[in-house]
């Protein structure tokens, strides 16, 4: 059983595929907290609803990303949390982080990188015209989603489908193959 701690920003619908996984015994671990650094964020509302505990942050009150990630390292080392898994947290992590959780630190990326890191990814790939698109997890460095491969998943497209069928079917890649990744890795 390992203990994990869930970054996330925004919507939260990986946060809640991971947790419903877990819930269901499919992956050998404990959410031990949810890191936030919006406040007011959707993610909040579902951790509460699944009685997690959340440690909400906002970067601009402390003087560095270094400070912070102190702050952040004594609260994850105080409950033991032995990875850290990033879904849709919208900040780079620093070697201060990065250091405390080697290559324990995984993030999920909606496009087949190395292609469309960063920001819109669905929406560069749709613009771009691709008709192969898809999901992407690995583990995090220093970079915007540079680090190695964990799993890729592609998604064919007919190039009829709108923006926001595109979205839906990689959303619903990231709901499966996220649980299923996590599964896998910390099982070993
Ligand atoms: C996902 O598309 C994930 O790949 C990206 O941010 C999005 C988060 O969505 N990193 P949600 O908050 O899990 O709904």
């Amino acid at each position: 059983m390992k203990k994990i701690a869930i970054f996330a920003s925004g919507t939260g619908s990986n946060f809640d595929a991971i947790v419903e996984a877990i819930e269901a015994k499919k992956i050998p671990a404990s959410v031990e907290l949810m890191v936030c650094d919006k406040v007011g964020a959707k993610v909040i509302e579902k951790a509460q609803k699944k009685e997690i505990e959340t440690l909400t942050f906002t970067a601009k009150e402390y003087a560095s990303k270094a400070d912070y990630e102190s702050m952040l390292v004594k609260e994850l080392q105080k409950r033991g949390v032995e990875w850290l898994v990033l879904a849709g947290f919208m900040r780079l992590l620093g070697p201060t982080l990065l250091e405390a959780f080697p290559h324990k630190i995984i993030n999920i990326h909606p496009s087949l990188l190395p292609k469309y890191k960063g920001k819109e990814a669905i929406e560069q790939a749709y613009r771009a015209g691709e008709r192969s698109v898809g999901v992407s997890i690995h583990y995090v460095d220093e970079g915007m989603d540079t680090g190695e491969l964990i799993a890729q998943e592609a998604i064919p497209l007919t190039g009829r489908e709108s923006l926001d069928e595109v979205k839906a079917m990689i959303h619903q890649v990231e709901h499966r193959l996220y649980p299923a990744t996590l599964a896998k890795l910390l099982k070993q």
